[in-house]
């Protein structure tokens, strides 16, 4: 991964608004045009109505245009290799193939490398919506 990726997951993660949790999340996906795309976590007093830093960068991802996303990186403040939840890998793999990239990363960049694929194995498949 370039350094950049996990920068600007960073710099996505320093605008968290966590009031709540006290747990900033950072989140940035890169297509394979090359385009990044990044989000933080937002957190509503109405707790179960706020959501990820994976789901704002995939918000900016769809209004950017879309495309293949082929590596994404994902940073938390307070935890080394914060691993996206369950509802954020779903959303995540509607979007990847399997052996997309994910990044694991620690406040000094990429602590572990897994894929889509390692993440989320018999996630759902929307085929049959088709
Ligand atoms: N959170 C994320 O943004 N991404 C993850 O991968 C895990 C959890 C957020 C949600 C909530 O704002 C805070 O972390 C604590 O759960």
């Amino acid at each position: 991964m370039s350094h950049d990726l996990f920068e600007a997951a960073k710099a996505a993660m320093a605008k968290a608004y966590a009031p709540y949790s006290k747990f900033p999340v950072g989140a940035a996906l890169r297509t394979e045009d090359g385009r990044v795309f990044a989000g933080a976590n937002i957190e509503i007093a109405s707790y179960p109505e706020g959501w990820c830093a994976e789901t704002t960068a995939l918000g900016h991802y769809i209004m950017g245009g879309g495309g293949k996303i082929v590596e994404i990186a994902v940073l938390a403040e307070r935890m080394a290799k914060c691993s996206p939840c369950g509802g954020c890998r779903q959303r995540l793999a509607e979007f990847c193939r399997p052996e997309t990239k994910l990044y694991l990363c620690d406040n000094a960049g990429v602590a572990e490398t897994v894929t889509m694929g390692d993440m989320l194995p018999y996630g759902f498949r929307g085929d049959i919506l088709k």
